[in-house]
């Protein structure tokens, strides 16, 4: 494989700091602007993100433009060294935006129109919002796109939500004819002759809503899609109404949540990929979890470029929104923040750069206090954190190459949990993918998470569990993957619905069947206490053995070419298979069908990685809690290891010479990580095992 550098910026072309900041809040108070970049210089920042939320500030009145407070933070940062996100300030409108065009304010499923308040509620459709978006972008783009302090558009905030609007539900009509072409088609596809739904006219088609249409799955997820799209394509309005003026000027947008959109959609327009990050620390015994989840989130988003993205938020210390807003234990801010990096973000952002005084986030963490100065815990370790990232900054635009990919895609997701049955008490999909990421992870193997539609060729091992709807597509790609030599892994409830969310015919798991060598005719559903188990057969190819603890769900699968591996322990189908391998072609797909813990996850996935070849960031074993992970510019190799275990412990190198990138010291046998301790090592990409 070829390593190419990728910088987000040829102006900065080093790691990222700094923090979304909000001058417009303090124009009153003119000694603000001059104090935080004096702050800003001292915490190591290079980069805010800045007019997030200045719409009001930018155009008082209709028509009515001030930009000198916004060509003056400009200046001071260009003077100073500091770059910009410029954002595009549509996430919140004005109030006289709203009063003058009702329609751009959000219509909920009860079709109630919002009244003007908070964020992130317009309607994606509406022409006059979309008019009124394009006019203040184009008059940015016209005055900064060119602004040397300027990196890139930070388009809008965290897109999120939809509108049940009438404009909205035309436009998803027009949608829903494009997609099918006629009503017999879509009434196929929506199965929709159960309850005698069938539409005789579009009209008669709605957004589903708790008052009104649940029940029809093919419309909930058609629905899902349709909102995605009208947002990627207000997103897209965005960006052509900033790039005419330089379309040099890379373009992102921050993105947050799994919730309502297939943010995978969005990556075609965008030239960068930026998240926000809010881990919850400290809320269990020891981080692995959360540390894990977060690994998959960053795994994720990298995945949608293959290249490095931004952590474009995160908190300095505590958010003002989580159930119980715990502050980061010493240690933990370099180490989240480092996590980023570790796995390709190109920078650590924060939200926010000052409190704000008043209203609903004046609580919420931020590099400079209400205290007004430097002389505070969270400020010397954004501050110690910036000095660290500049020693770090030939890791800048280093991808992270991976053999291994876990399969996750938003239908899917959006499917198994609209689904009635076969265990409405939990299926915990979301769950059960992080588990077999997490085991993964554990031993230090780089993931990609990655979507049906990406190319599966640059893979040696593929993990996709639950994956419930899956398209003929997709089965005849992941049979083309293990024929050519890739291993598979796949689980219970998988290959059951299409793409419109209609069962696959002739026996589960549909499309994947041959792939596996296997029919699942039935699937128990277990209470929450109860319990099934597998036990090993002797001699297995993976050479395992014992027995391991089953619960939730248990597919009664029959052997179609497959060999059994595991067998269930319990119940009236004692005996019969629960985890199998099929040889096909050059490769080998595994079969798990039941829900299995941790300690059988640890230990398949050490054997089957081994097996597909997949290598590991360290050819070492790692202690419980740290997991090692890896960026590469082709000629050096960046490897981080990170201790989120509650113990201090230490890591057995593989015999290969390491250098400490931060204190340059060599390294060769063993490194003591404390507890939330972080080392990044270099090490000779090109020097032998
Ligand atoms: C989100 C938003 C920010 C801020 C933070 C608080 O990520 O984008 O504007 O509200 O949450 O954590
Ligand atoms: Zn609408």
């Amino acid at each position: 494989m070829t390593i190419v550098k990728t910088p987000i910026s040829p102006k900065l072309p080093a790691l990222m700091h700094g923090a979304d900041y909000n001058p417009d809040q303090w124009l009153h108070d003119p000694a603000v602007l001059e104090e935080d970049i004096r702050l800003m210089k001292l915490a190591g920042c290079n980069v805010m993100a800045i007019g997030i939320f200045s719409w009001a500030a930018l155009e008082p009145a209709e028509g009515e433009f001030r930009f000198e407070w916004l060509d003056q933070v400009l200046e001071r940062f260009r003077d100073n060294g500091i770059y910009a996100w410029l954002a595009t300030p549509s996430g919140a409108r004005p109030a006289w935006l709203a009063d003058s065009y009702p329609e751009v304010l959000r219509v909920g499923p009860n079709r109630v129109r919002n009244l003007y308040s908070g964020r992130h509620n317009h309607c994606p459709t509406s022409p006059a919002y979309r008019e009124k978006v394009a006019t203040i972008n184009r008059k940015l783009a016209e005055r900064y796109a060119t602004h040397p302090a300027v990196v890139g558009w930070h388009i809008s905030n965290e897109y999120g939500g939809e509108c049940h609007c009438e404009l909205c539900q035309e436009a998803f009509r027009s949608w829903l004819k494009r997609e099918y072409g006629t009503l017999d088609a879509l009434n196929l596809a929506w199965w929709t002759s159960f309850w005698a739904h069938t539409y005789t006219d579009w009209k008669q088609i709605d957004s589903p809503a708790l008052h009104g249409e649940r029940m029809v799955h093919g419309l909930n997820l058609d629905w899902r899609r349709f909102v995605t799209e009208q947002t990627v394509d207000f997103c897209k309005h965005e960006i052509d109404a900033v790039k005419w003026a330089n379309p040099e000027l890379p373009a992102t947008t921050n993105m947050y949540t799994l919730e309502t959109l297939d943010y995978r959609k969005f990556t075609p327009i965008l030239d960068v990929i930026s998240w926000d990050a809010y881990p919850d620390w400290h809320k269990e015994a020891d981080n692995v979890k959360v540390a894990a989840t977060f690994a998959f989130m960053h795994d994720m988003f990298r995945s949608m470029l293959h290249k490095p993205f931004l952590l474009m938020e995160s908190t300095p210390s505590m958010t003002n929104w989580q159930a119980v807003s715990k502050l980061k234990k010493p240690g933990m801010h370099r180490l989240s923040s480092l996590q980023a990096i570790a796995h390709g973000s190109d920078s650590v952002q924060y939200f926010q750069w000052r409190k704000s005084r008043g209203s609903s986030e004046k609580l919420h963490g931020a590099v400079v206090d209400h205290a007004g100065h430097e002389h505070t815990r969270v400020f010397r370790d954004v501050a110690e954190l910036g000095g660290t990232l500049a020693e770090l900054s030939e890791i800048a635009g280093s991808p992270t190459p991976s053999q291994t990919a876990i399969l996750f895609d938003w239908d899917n997701r959006w499917a198994v949990k609209d689904a009635k049955g076969p265990r409405n008490a939990g299926l915990h999909y979301e769950e059960t993918v992080h588990d077999h990421h997490r085991a993964l992870w554990q031993q230090g193997i780089p993931i990609d998470v990655i979507g049906s539609e990406y190319d599966f060729a640059p893979y040696k091992l593929i993990v996709a569990p639950m994956l419930y709807l899956c398209r003929e597509e997709t089965g005849r790609k992941l049979e083309a993957f293990v024929e050519g030599g890739g291993t598979l892994v796949v689980t219970y409830w998988s290959g059951i619905v299409d793409e419109h969310d209609r069962c696959h015919l002739g026996g589960f798991p549909g499309p994947l069947r041959k792939t596996l060598g296997i029919w699942a005719e039935e699937i128990d559903a277990l209470q929450d206490h109860e319990r099934n188990g597998v036990s090993l057969i002797a001699g297995n190819p993976l050479a395992l053995t014992g027995l391991y603890e089953s619960r939730e769900l248990c597919d009664l699968i029959h052997l179609e070419g497959a060999e059994a591996i595991g067998c269930y322990t319990d119940d009236f189908y004692a005996e019969r298979p629960a985890l199998t391998v099929n040889n096909l072609g050059q490769g080998k797909a595994y079969y798990i069908a039941t829900r299995l813990g941790d300690d059988f996850l640890l230990a398949f996935y050490r054997v089957v990685a081994a097996q597909a070849g997949v290598a590991r960031v360290l050819d070492t074993e790692l202690p419980a809690g740290v997991t090692a992970q890896l960026r590469t510019d082709g000629s050096s190799d960046f490897v981080f290891l990170m201790n989120f275990g509650n113990e201090a412990t230490e890591v057995s190198l593989d015999g290969r010479s390491y250098v400490d990138l931060e204190s340059g010291e060599a390294i060769s046998a063993v490194v003591p990580l404390p507890v939330n301790g972080i080392r990044i090592l270099k090490r000779d990409a090109a020097s032998p095992r």
